[in-house]
Parts: structure tokens; sequence; C-alpha cells
């Protein structure tokens, strides 16, 4: 199956393309078809987002599109900065803007429990629409650590390895990320409907 990756984050789409072509999916980028599409994400939730956008870059391409709608959900900020993870503080900051912003809001807050939740949409030119969400929990640390991933992970504590999600390497992070959880959701999805063949 081919399929077109309906987003422009090169490390959200490097970590989506190992994984799904692991999985003997044939993925191309917008690039490739001769696309440029950023829809508005207008939903509220992490699954209409990831409808909304694999629906649009569908409808243009004419090709199954797949995309990620992803966040980190703070309990003790009652799932902030969730859907709007990517925007959080506005359009002035980056990555690291949005971490300090956010260990700022947390300081003097003990309950640091947290998870990343990814959904995955892959939407067909038939109509058909297959989704898959994925959680990983975490601990929000106090300050970064690693220099790996990108968003939120150099403060995202995984306890039961003993690092942040910035100190694991991009196969380690691939095993358990809430994204190849997703992912792997997806495929067995795929293969109920479909198959192993396709
Ligand atoms: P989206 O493009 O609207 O799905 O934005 C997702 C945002 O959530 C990213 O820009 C990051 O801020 C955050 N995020 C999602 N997945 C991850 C991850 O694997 N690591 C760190 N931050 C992530």
């Amino acid at each position: 199956m081919k399929v077109v990756l309906a987003s422009h984050n090169k490390k959200k789409m490097a970590e989506m393309k190992t994984i799904l072509s692991a999985m003997g999916v044939e993925v191309l980028s917008q690039a490739d078809v001769g696309v440029d599409l950023e829809p508005e994400e207008t939903g509220t939730t992490f699954a209409e987002n990831a409808a909304i956008k694999a629906q649009a870059v569908m409808e243009a391409t004419g090709l199954p599109a797949i995309a990620d709608d992803s966040g980190l959900m703070v309990d003790a900020l009652n799932g902030e900065p969730g859907v709007y993870s990517a925007r959080y503080g506005g359009p002035g900051l980056d990555d690291t803007g949005r971490w300090q912003l956010l260990l700022k809001n947390m300081e003097g807050i003990e309950n640091r429990a947290c998870k990343f939740v990814s959904v995955i949409c892959c939407c067909f030119p038939d109509g058909q629409q297959l989704s898959a969400r994925g959680e990983c929990p975490g601990i929000l640390a106090h300050g970064p650590t690693g220099d790996g991933g990108f968003g939120y992970d150099p403060i995202f504590y995984l306890p039961e390895l003993g690092k942040t999600m910035a100190q694991l390497t991009p196969e380690e992070k691939n095993k358990i990320s809430h994204r190849a959880k997703a992912l792997a959701g997806f495929q067995k999805e795929w293969e109920k409907q479909h198959g192993t063949d396709q």
C-alpha cells in the first residue's frame, strides 16, 4: 500500500516513515506527490484534527493519506497543553520556549504525571477511514535532559527507563512512543480488514 504523510513536521515524519516502512507500507511525502497542504486544525480532539489533516491530503492527491495528531497532556493542568501542544504559548515560541513555559506553569506543583497521546487517522479514496490511538505515560521533569527527539521530549521522563524521551535513540523511542503504539493499532485494524498481504 502507498500512503501520503499529511505532515510537515520533519521529525514526526521521520518517526512515522520508519515505523510505517517496517510495516511494509510505501510512504510518500506531500512533496513527492506535488502538494503542499497545511489544513487548519480546527478540531477540539486529537481524533478530529487527525481526520481533518488526512482527509484534506487524501482529497488533494486521490491517494490514501495518513496523519498523526498528537500532544502532551499534563494531569495537574487538566490535560493541557493537549491538542494545543504545538501552539502552546502562542506563535512566538519554538519547541524550547514551549517546554520552558510549561515548566514555569508547573512550578511548585508536585503532581508531575503526564502522557503523550497520538491519534493516527488514515483516509482512503473510497471513503473508508481507519484510526487508532496510542498513549505513553511519563513524569514531567523539572529541567531538560538529552538532545534527541523533538517537542517536549527533553522534559518527558520515563521512570522505568530512568531517562527522558530525548535521551533515547530513535530506535528506542520508536518502540515505546505514543506514535508507535497508535501506528501498531492502526496496522492491527488494517490487517483485520484487509489481511496481511497489502
Ligand atoms: P501536531 O502537529 O498538532 O500534532 O502537534 C504535535 C505537538 O505535540 C508537537 O509539536 C509537539 O509539541 C508535541 N508532541 C507530539 N509528539 C511528540 C513527541 O513524540 N515528542 C515531543 N513532543 C511531541
